[in-house]
C-alpha cells in the first residue's frame, strides 16, 4: 500500500512575522503546509503522521464532503479518535465530481489549525473559467502564545484567559504591517505576475480569528467566480472579505503597463477591538529578497461587513442549480440560538448553542466510534429532538433523516455581558444553500420574498454577523444566518463556528444524519478494529502502530 500523499506533522520552534520564536505546529516542516492537488471524482489515500511527542492530532479536509468515507472526516468529536503521538492514520479523501474548487486541510485538535493547515485544490476535469495561471493566497493570523497555551487558557475553569488579538495577518506564511498600534517590519510575501495576463487567485481564509477585508492597490477589478468550491456567476468587486474557513476564487487581469514593480495587497481585521493591518505584494518585477510593509497604508478599505456578497452571488453551479429546494419542500426548521455565558462561580466563558456546549472533552468518545461500538451514547432519538427544538438532549446531537429538507437558522444572541460577536459558521458533510442573513429575528416569509429572483450559492462557511455596533447582546436577537439543505449524506457531521477560540469555548454542534443502519453502514467492516482503536480504514494489512 502506497499512499498518494504523506503529511508529517511536527511542532518546532519557529519565528513568524515579528513574533519571537515559539513552538509552531508545522506540516512537512512549513506553515502553510504543501499544496495538495486532487482531481474531482477520484479517491486518494493521504497518510498523516503525528510526529509530535506530546500532542494529539487529526486532519480535516475543510469543505470537502467526506460522504463516501465519514470516518475520514478528521473531527475528534464526531468521526474519529485523534491520532496519538508518534502514530499515523490513513485518510480516504474523495472529492465528489462537480465540486472542483478551492479548499484547505487543517488539524481539528485544539488550537493547532492556527498553523497546521495548507491549501487543497480540487482540479476541474473541465475548467469553466480558463486563465493563464493560478496563484494561491493563503491567509492566516498569528498570536503571541503557542497553540497549547492558548487552548489551556480558553478551557481553564478558574483561570480562563483570552488568546489575545492577532499579532499579524499572514499571506502564504509571511507578513508585516501594524497590529494593535505597533509597526512590524517583517518581509512580505510576493505573488509574482506578468503584465496583461489573467490569473485565478484562490483566496483561502485559514485564519483562527480574523475576519479579513482586503484589496489590491491599483487593481480595482476583482472578478469573483467561485465561493467555497461552488462556481458563481462572475461578480466584479473592488474588495473581498473572508471569515475563517471561507474561500473565494477571483479572476484578476494584471495591468498591461504597470508603472511600478510592486503593488500592495492590504488586509485588515474587521469586527475586533483592535485593528491588525497586514500586506502582501503583487510583484511584476524581479523577486526582491526583502520587501517592507508600507508605513502609511496605501488603501482605505471598506468597512462593510454585514451585506457583502450575501445576495450578490448567484450560482452557476452548473450541475447543482436544479437541486435548490423550494420553500414548500422544507420539512423542518431548526433554530440554534448562540450565546456567550459566564459560568457561575468560575472565570470561564463558554459558548452555548441552545443551552448546550461542546467542549474538547465532550463527547467522551467520538460519536461515530461510540455509535459503532454501541457502548457509549445511544443512537440519537428523532422523537426527543422534535420535542426539543431539534437537539436530542439525551445524546447532545442533532439527528436528521435522509431526504429531509432542513433549514438551519443561526440566531445571534450575544453575551451575558451585552456584547455581540460575529461567527463564521461551517458545516462538515455537505455544502448547504446559503439563503441569507439579516438583522433581528429570522422571518421566513420576509426572507422568502427577498430570495425571489436570486439563486443562492452552495457554501460551507457563512458569516453570522452582528447588525449593530452597540451592546445589544444579553439574549436579544442581534442577527441571523439561514441555510437550506437537503439531507443526503449519512454520517456524523460537525456544524460549528470556525473561529478556533470559539470552538474551544464550546461553539460547535454534532449532527447525526441518517438512521442507524445508514450511518453504521458507512464504517468499513474489515478494518473496524483499527478504526475503533483510533482511526479508520487502513486499506488492507497495514499496521496502525508503526515502529517509532
Ligand atoms: Cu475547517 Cu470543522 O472545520
Ligand atoms: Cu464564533
Amino acid at each position: 500500500f502506497v499512499p498518494d500523499a504523506v503529511l508529517r506533522i511536527t511542532a518546532e520552534n519557529k519565528t513568524q512575522s515579528c513574533l519571537p520564536s515559539k513552538s509552531v505546529v508545522l506540516v512537512n516542516g512549513t506553515s502553510p503546509g504543501p499544496e495538495l492537488r486532487l482531481l474531482e471524482g477520484r479517491t486518494y489515500w493521504i497518510r498523516v503522521y503525528n510526529d509530535m511527542p506530546d500532542q494529539n492530532l487529526t486532519m480535516h479536509w475543510h469543505g470537502l464532503s467526506q460522504a463516501v468515507a465519514p470516518f475520514s472526516d478528521g473531527s475528534p468529536a464526531a468521526s474519529q479518535w485523534p491520532i496519538p503521538p508518534l502514530h499515523f492514520f490513513d485518510y480516504e479523501v474523495s472529492p465528489p465530481v462537480g465540486r472542483a474548487g478551492t479548499y484547505f486541510y487543517h488539524s481539528h485538535v485544539g488550537f493547532q489549525a492556527v498553523s497546521a493547515s495548507g491549501p487543497l485544490i480540487v482540479e476541474d476535469l473541465v475548467n469553466p473559467y480558463p486563465c493563464d495561471e493560478e496563484k494561491i493566497v493563503f491567509i492566516q493570523d498569528v498570536f503571541t502564545n503557542n497553540d497549547t497555551t492558548i487552548e489551556q487558557g480558553l478551557v481553564s475553569p478558574l483561570n480562563w484567559t483570552w488568546s489575545g488579538e492577532s499579532s499579524m495577518i499572514l499571506v502564504n506564511g509571511e507578513g508585516g504591517g501594524t497590529a494593535n498600534g505597533t509597526f512590524c517590519n517583517a518581509s512580505l510575501s510576493t505573488i509574482d505576475v506578468e503584465p496583461g495576463k489573467t490569473y485565478r487567485l484562490r483566496f483561502i481564509g485559514a485564519t483562527a480569528l480574523t475576519f479579513s477585508s482586503l484589496a489590491i492597490e491599483g487593481h480595482e477589478s476583482l472578478q469573483v467566480v467561485a465561493a467555497d468550491g461552488s462556481y458563481t456567476k462572475p461578480l466584479n468587486t473592488s474588495f473581498l472579505q473572508l471569515g475563517s474557513g471561507q474561500r473565494y476564487d477571483v479572476l484578476l487581469t494584471t495591468l498591461a503597463y504597470p508603472t511600478k514593480s510592486q503593488y500592495y495587497m492590504q488586509l485588515e481585521s474587521r469586527e475586533r477591538p483592535t485593528l491588525t493591518r497586514g500586506y502582501a505584494v503583487l510583484n511584476y518585477g524581479p523577486k526582491p529578497s526583502f520587501i517592507s510593509p508600507p508605513v502609511t497604508p496605501p488603501l482605505t478599505l471598506s468597512n462593510t461587513s454585514t451585506t457583502f456578497l450575501d445576495y450578490a452571488l448567484t450560482p452557476l453551479s452548473f450541475s447543482d442549480i436544479s437541486d435548490f429546494p423550494t420553500a414548500d419542500q422544507v420539512t423542518r426548521r431548526v433554530t440554534i440560538k448562540v450565546h456567550q455565558h459566564l459560568l457561575s462561580g468560575l472565570t470561564k466563558l463558554i459558548w452555548l448553542e441552545d443551552n448546550y456546549s461542546w467542549t474538547p472533552e465532550v463527547p467522551a468518545e467520538p460519536y461515530l466510534v461510540s455509535l459503532y461500538k454501541n457502548d457509549g451514547i445511544e443512537f440519537p432519538s428523532m422523537d426527543r429532538a422534535l420535542a426539543n427544538g431539534g437537539i436530542d438532549n439525551k445524546t447532545g446531537a442533532f439527528p436528521a433523516q435522509i431526504g429531509e429538507v432542513v433549514e438551519i437558522v443561526l440566531q445571534n444572541t450575544g453575551a451575558d455581558s451585552g456584547g455581540v460577536d460575529i461567527h463564521p459558521w461551517h458545516a462538515h458533510g455537505a455544502a448547504y444553500y446559503d439563503i441569507g442573513s439579516g438583522n433581528g429575528t429570522y422571518d421566513a416569509a420576509a426572507n422568502e420574498a427577498k430570495l425571489k429572483g436570486t439563486t443562492p450559492v452552495k457554501r460551507d462557511t457563512t458569516m453570522l454577523y452582528r447588525y449593530t455596533s452597540g451592546s445589544v447582546g444579553n439574549g436579544t436577537d442581534a442577527g441571523w444566518r439561514a441555510w437550506r439543505l437537503r439531507i443526503t449524506e449519512p454520517g456524523v457531521w460537525m456544524v460549528h463556528c470556525h473561529i478556533l477560540q470559539h470552538m474551544l469555548m464550546g461553539m460547535q454542534t454534532v449532527w447525526v444524519m441518517g438512521n442507524e443502519t445508514e450511518v453504521l453502514g458507512k464504517v468499513p467492516k474489515p478494518e473496524v478494529e483499527g478504526y475503533l482503536a483510533y482511526g479508520g480504514n487502513v486499506n488492507g494489512n497495514e499496521t496502525h502502530w508503526p515502529e517509532v
